[in-house]
């Protein structure tokens, strides 16, 4: 596994739109690898595949120590909404505001290309839509009500 760079906005990588997953293969086995380790490396609850570069359909999440890995996710189902802080790896130490479904229904296929049913509310419904867009080259600060803020982190968590 290796951490991978993070491209930041501004990156023409972030704003295209990315390719369906046909067929799982070793390298993009360790892709996966390299996106979840990357994530937790930048402490982060979520990861898409543009944002290492790569303009394929796979997101990694994880928001409770249960890791998922979606590939060629669809949304099939919101309710609810939720609004709340939201932030994204590649923009550090920026925050903004977003409205969000509470609930999400999405089905994905997993890193062993079985396709399965993931449902979230709160946290993970967020997260959900956030990764998502980024495979269709949107980041949350076109949703952001009101300015960005600048993150101030506690040294107690770090
Ligand atoms: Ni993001």
């Amino acid at each position: 596994m290796a951490i991978r760079t993070i491209r930041i906005m501004g990156d023409s990588v972030l704003t295209k739109k990315c390719r369906e997953v046909e067929e799982m293969t070793p390298k993009l086995q360790q892709l996966i690898d390299d996106m979840l380790e990357t994530m937790y490396d930048a402490c982060g609850v979520g990861l898409a595949a543009p944002q290492v570069g790569i303009l394929k359909r796979i997101v990694v999440i994880d928001v409770d120590d249960n890791p998922y890995v979606l590939i060629n996710p669809v949304i099939l189902e919101t309710s609810g909404s939720q609004t709340g802080s939201e932030g994204c790896l590649s923009l550090p130490g920026k925050s903004g505001i977003v409205t969000r479904p509470n609930y999400v229904k999405v089905e994905a296929y997993d890193r062993n290309m079985k396709k399965y049913v993931l449902e979230g509310t709160e946290l993970l419904a967020r997260c959900i839509c956030h990764e998502c867009e980024h495979l269709d080259g949107i980041m949350y600060v076109e949703h952001v009500e009101g300015e960005l803020q600048d993150v101030t982190y506690d040294d107690d968590e770090e």
